[in-house]
């Protein structure tokens, strides 16, 4: 049986407590290249991080494959475009990849943001796994998978390091390192992120007093700082492949990774994690 590595939860601590005051962004629309004919999906590109990820993609003038009216209403020439799915759905990724794939020949950056938190206990998926699973793994694999093709081959005629994928969360932390594992010569940049602490709907399954506790007396940043940590781990020259699997914080510097996730990227623990996963989305794909 596999063990699991011991984890530093003062270190880990120490981290969490630093995103309620992290240095000013170093990384933003001053720095980001100019993405004139570069294609991006957002997911959950309509409100909070992904939202301002989207805004901020497209004032660079790239398609960002992700968004609505109130975003076109805020830059006019840029393109936006809306593939329906349910993330917590599967039998729904298909034909959503599909619209993306039938439209664009090309993708530069796939910014996998959207999820849930928190929902009521007892919450599920429409094939009956816990919500949050379904939502910010599942779902968002099998996405991925239907756009691998596109953005590896995109890649082949790209510089080096600039066409990336961003996950975040724990699992998600695995699923980006074995996701670079599994396509070892893609040239797609695959790392995860910690957007932040923001003040956006995702606290919308908690009541006023978790929320009260949670935060305590600090403030939430607003969710133009979580783009910006999305969008150094997009953009950023100082990413490449070199970092794949590795973890982005607030507004955009590199991470401690919890050690024990650290140390079981490469054993039985990611084995067994990357195998559930395939079986789960494998009848979907
Ligand atoms: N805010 C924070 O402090 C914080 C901290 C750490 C990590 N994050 C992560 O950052 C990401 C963005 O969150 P946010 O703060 O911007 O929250 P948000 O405002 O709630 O946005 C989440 C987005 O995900 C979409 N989404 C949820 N379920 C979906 C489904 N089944 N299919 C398709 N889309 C779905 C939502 O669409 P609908 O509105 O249509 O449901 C929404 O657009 C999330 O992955 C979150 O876990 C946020």
């Amino acid at each position: 049986m596999a063990t699991v590595p011991q984890r530093d939860i003062q270190r880990e601590a120490a981290q969490a407590e630093s995103h309620w005051s992290p240095s000013e962004p170093t990384f933003t629309e001053q720095n980001y290249p100019d993405l004139t004919g570069k294609t991006f999906v957002v997911t959950g590109g309509y409100t909070g991080i992904g939202y301002e990820v989207s805004r901020l993609l497209a004032n660079q003038n790239a398609c960002a494959e992700s968004a609505i009216a109130r975003l076109q209403e805020g830059n006019k020439s840029a393109i936006f475009d809306f593939a329906e799915l349910d993330l917590a759905d599967l039998t729904t990724i298909k034909s959503g990849a599909q619209y993306i794939t039938s439209r664009y020949a090309k993708i530069h950056g796939i910014v996998t943001n959207a999820g849930v938190m928190a929902p009521p206990v007892g919450s599920r998926s429409k094939q009956g796994y816990e919500l949050q699973l379904a939502t910010n793994v599942l779902g968002h694999q099998l996405l991925q998978h239907f756009l691998d093709p596109v953005i590896i081959d995109t890649a082949k005629n790209e510089p080096a390091n600039t066409l990336r994928t961003i996950w975040s969360k724990c699992l998600n932390v695995y699923q980006s390192y074995l996701w670079g594992i599994n396509h070892p010569d893609s040239q797609v940049v695959s790392v995860a992120v910690h957007p932040g602490y923001l003040q956006t709907e995702l606290a919308r399954y908690m009541s006023a007093q978790v929320i009260q506790q949670r935060v305590s007396n600090r403030s939430l940043f607003p969710p133009l700082y979580g783009a910006y940590t999305e969008l150094y781990a997009l953009l950023s020259p100082d990413v490449t492949t070199a970092d794949l699997g590795d973890y982005y914080i607030p507004w955009g510097t590199k991470g401690y990774l919890r050690n024990d996730i650290y140390e079981s990227r490469d054993g039985p623990i990611a084995e067994k994690i990357d195998k559930w996963i395939q079986e789960q989305i494998g009848p979907y794909k």
